[in-house]
């Protein structure tokens, strides 16, 4: 199994948000490489890969906590999360997604729920929408907490957008989407999401902005690409989506591993003698003599 290789100036050393920055590809950066992680043992098997960035999601509502969408999760779930992350003591940046309803209501509450991230770990922040986010991003950053955006395909807006579906189709929309990148680096973003947009949008948005972009069913072009653990490992219920390519199918092999288990158990195989703890022959003696003295009673 290949591990991405990582880029020579960065190799090695703790993956920054002004690292993130630098890595465009067209300055001959190597793509950035992130992928989710909603807990220790996750974040500790992709910061051993080499990716650089672990994006605690909230798809955590879809793949870890049996919910249909991301509306489910709350500031303090995700703050659960990212610090269990984060007790992985990774390399790579731990970013901590703002969930729904978590920067919707004041500039001041967004702020802080920001901070409640950093506070469980996280090294920066990433929220979903356009230009409509502009005063949340630019006093979340004000606070000294780096913002990564998330443009397309947003599955906060499920229910306005009437299902998941591929955003920038046509020309009006996809010149929308290159304009809100643009405001978004220019209020401070030090990397963008890009989901579920056609490749050559995603090519024109990566073109017009100076600061990395991150794909998600957004084609090559990007300077970084990311995919959810449970996809990417076969770990989830659900088919995996069109762009996800299934790099393992650890689904399969942990219902294999645990069906052997039970079938060890049943036939009385499992634990052997190497698996069980040994007492005494003083200790043996005694339990036989107390076992005597109970089926004998006087
Ligand atoms: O929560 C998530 O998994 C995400 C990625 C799809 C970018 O936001």
């Amino acid at each position: 199994m290949s591990s991405p290789t990582p880029d020579r100036r960065t190799a090695g050393k703790p993956m920054t948000v002004p690292l993130v920055r630098a890595r465009k590809r067209r300055d001959g950066a190597e793509p950035l490489v992130m992928v989710t992680a909603y807990d220790e043992p996750s974040a500790r098997i992709a910061d051993a890969a080499g990716v650089d960035m672990v994006l605690v999601g909230d798809s955590v509502a879809n793949n870890v906590l049996g919910y249909e969408d991301t509306l489910q999760v709350t500031i303090d779930d995700m703050a659960r999360h990212t610090a269990a992350v984060a007790r992985a003591r990774t390399r790579c940046l731990v970013v901590g997604d703002m969930p729904w309803m978590s920067y919707h209501l004041s500039v001041e509450e967004a702020v802080r729920n920001a901070a409640t991230l950093v506070r469980a770990g996280a090294g920066a922040v990433k929220l979903e929408g356009g230009r409509a986010r502009l005063p949340v991003i630019e006093a979340i950053i004000r606070a000294e907490i780096p913002v990564m955006g998330h443009l397309g395909l947003t599955p906060q807006s499920v229910l306005a957008m009437g299902g998941y579906r591929v955003q920038g189709r046509s020309a009006d929309a996809a010149q929308a989407l290159k304009d809100a990148a643009k405001a978004l680096a220019v209020a401070g973003c030090f990397a963008l999401v890009l989901e579920g947009v056609p490749d050559v949008v995603a090519a024109a948005v990566t073109e017009a902005v100076d600061v990395p972009t991150i794909g998600i069913g957004a084609g090559p072009a990007c300077d970084g690409q990311v995919l959810v653990f449970h996809d990417l490992l076969g770990l989830g219920a659900r088919q995996p989506p069109k762009f996800a390519r299934q790099y393992a199918n650890l689904g399969v092999l942990a219902t294999e591993a645990i069906a052997a288990y039970a079938a060890d158990v049943r036939r009385g195989t499992f634990p052997n003698d190497d698996e069980s703890y040994h007492a005494s022959s003083d200790l043996q003696s005694a339990l036989s003599l107390e076992d005597d003295e109970i089926e004998s009673p006087a």
